[in-house]
């Protein structure tokens, strides 16, 4: 039988980023998009142009380098941000825009405050707005799931009319169970006359933890996009999760009549970046990219495994990217080998300085650590990859004390505005040392929401990746840093968050 296409629509760079504390940088961002271009994403919306110059930015910068999937800009149904949205997708080779507006009952009465009536006007209004940028818009009935179904299929016959060539249908507030998801479908696709001229797409909220099982239950019933997020990151409980939503599909081709074409083989380093940028650790029982995903535990298992590895596998670890730990470097590779390698992993390091930095870097790790891997280098160009202009603080030496019955003490010497200072403190552990530290120097008056610390590899010489949240006068960022020692791991992250807080905000505000 063959398969129809399952358009994989990733939007990891503006729900996922609606998580709170996962903003992101244009940096960061154009690292995500080169690994979900290398995956094989079909559609990535790169962010909200219209939410602030810093998310037009980032829009742009990936509609510049992404070739090989879609590149689309969100919008609210009004002229001015689609404006935004459709200049931000310009140098896109395919680009699109998505716009969205609200109906359900409760959203049309007490957020819009506009007549059932006035939706319809507007909607059709913002779907010819956007064409005249681009003939690939994608249109939202927001809060879809708890939307009237006569009022849904009215909306979706004139979206269509007037040029939408995607239907998004959202549970914006997963509030809705399988069953009643795909009746949704069936039912939308049966009633809205012109039905056949769209892609119909499904975008659903994890709230009751269903929002991957609603997402398949709409691709039984005709769905052809999945909009997705990796790690199942986004708003409160989340979006759906891409590797959940491919693997499904993929293991039970049985019962899928679709296929898409995403290399999973990129799934588990997608996961490992985004949960590296965003600060959001993946939980180890999570399906496909938790660490003990392919893990077994018990005898019985192990025994059978070992037999027969199908007992208890439905899946191959390596087919979605586990165990592809390539040892990539070693200590005897040279700049060019490097450089090649990091254009490998899609890393582009903007000056000849920032990659002599890296590779220096590099090379002082190779010293401490013997085997190099992806993860390591992915790690370690973070820090290069922050521009110098925002690098007002930088640690440049440190020296930790800890004796048991003694205060921990932290003595670090940090460069504030390119001028050396000396910091020491005392804390209940190293790392609150360090920390009272560095902030006896910057003063910055922020309040720590989050301290996470992973082994990037296995082994006890693996770098430790820390992940520091800061809030101040309601921003928060996410400084991250990684070494072989942790406690400096840890200094580097306390001042990569400083750093983006001194550098000022690049967004108004990533909720809608
Ligand atoms: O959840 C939602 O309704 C959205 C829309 C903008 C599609 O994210
Ligand atoms: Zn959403």
């Amino acid at each position: 039988m063959s398969k129809e296409q399952l358009l994989i629509f990733d939007t990891t760079l503006r729900d996922g980023e609606q998580s709170p504390g996962a903003a992101m940088t244009r940096e960061e961002k154009l690292r995500i998009a080169r690994q979900l271009e290398k995956m094989r994403v079909d559609i990535i919306e790169a962010g909200f142009p219209a939410a602030s110059p810093g998310d037009f930015e980032s829009v742009r910068a990936i509609a510049e380098v992404i070739k090989d999937s879609t590149v689309c800009g969100l919008s609210r149904a009004n002229e001015k941000d689609i404006a935004r949205a459709g200049e931000a997708i310009k140098p896109a080779a395919r680009g699109r825009i998505h716009t969205f507006i609200a109906t359900s009952p409760i959203h049309m009465q007490m957020k819009l405050r506009m007549e059932p009536e006035q939706v319809i006007e507007q909607a059709v209004k913002a779907v010819k707005w956007a064409r005249q940028y681009t003939d690939d818009v994608e249109f939202s009935p927001e809060d879809a799931g708890r939307s009237e179904t006569d009022f849904l299929c009215r909306v979706l016959e004139a979206v269509i009319n007037a040029g939408a060539k995607t239907l998004n249908i959202p549970d914006t507030v997963g509030y809705n169970i399988p069953q009643g998801w795909g009746e949704l479908f069936k039912t939308l696709r049966e009633r809205v006359p012109n039905a056949d001229k769209a892609i119909w797409s499904t975008h659903c909220h994890n709230d009751l933890g269903l929002a991957v099982a609603n997402s398949l239950a709409a691709v039984l019933n005709g769905a052809r996009q999945v909009e997705c997020t990796i790690n199942g990151l986004g708003e409160r409980a989340g979006n759906a999760a891409v590797e959940e939503i491919v693997m499904a599909v993929r293991t039970r081709k049985d019962l899928f009549p679709v296929e898409t074409r995403i290399d999973a083989t990129q799934i588990v380093p997608a996961s490992r970046l985004v949960s590296q940028i965003t600060g959001y650790v993946v939980q180890p029982n999570k399906a496909i990219v938790g660490a003990n995903a392919f893990a077994h535990e018990s005898g019985i298992h192990q025994d059978g495994v070992l037999k027969h590895r199908e007992t208890y596998e439905i899946m191959r670890a390596e087919d979605v990217g586990w165990n592809t730990n390539k040892l990539t470097l070693g200590k005897l590779s040279g700049r060019n080998a490097f450089k090649t390698k990091l254009q490998e992993l899609g890393i582009d390091l903007a000056s000849e300085e920032a990659l002599n930095a890296a590779f220096a870097k590099f090379k002082e790790l190779a010293d401490k650590k013997r085997e190099i891997f992806d993860e390591d280098l992915q790690a370690l160009v973070s820090d290069e990859l922050v521009t110098p202009a925002v690098e007002h603080y930088k640690l440049v030496s440190s020296k930790f004390h800890s004796e048991t019955g003694e205060a921990p003490l932290a003595e670090l010497t940090l460069a504030v505005g390119g001028v050396e200072q000396r910091a020491k403190s005392t804390g209940s552990g190293p790392v609150d040392a360090t920390f009272l530290a560095i902030e006896s120097v910057a003063g910055s008056g922020s309040d720590l929401l989050l301290y996470s610390v992973n082994a990037i590899t296995t082994g006890t010489d693996a770098q430790g990746e820390v992940t520091v949240r800061l809030s101040k006068g309601g921003r928060i960022v996410n400084g991250q840093g990684a070494d072989t020692d942790i406690i400096v791991a840890s200094a580097k992250a306390y001042l990569n968050a400083l750093n983006k807080l001194y550098a000022g905000p690049e967004r108004v505000n990533p909720q809608l």
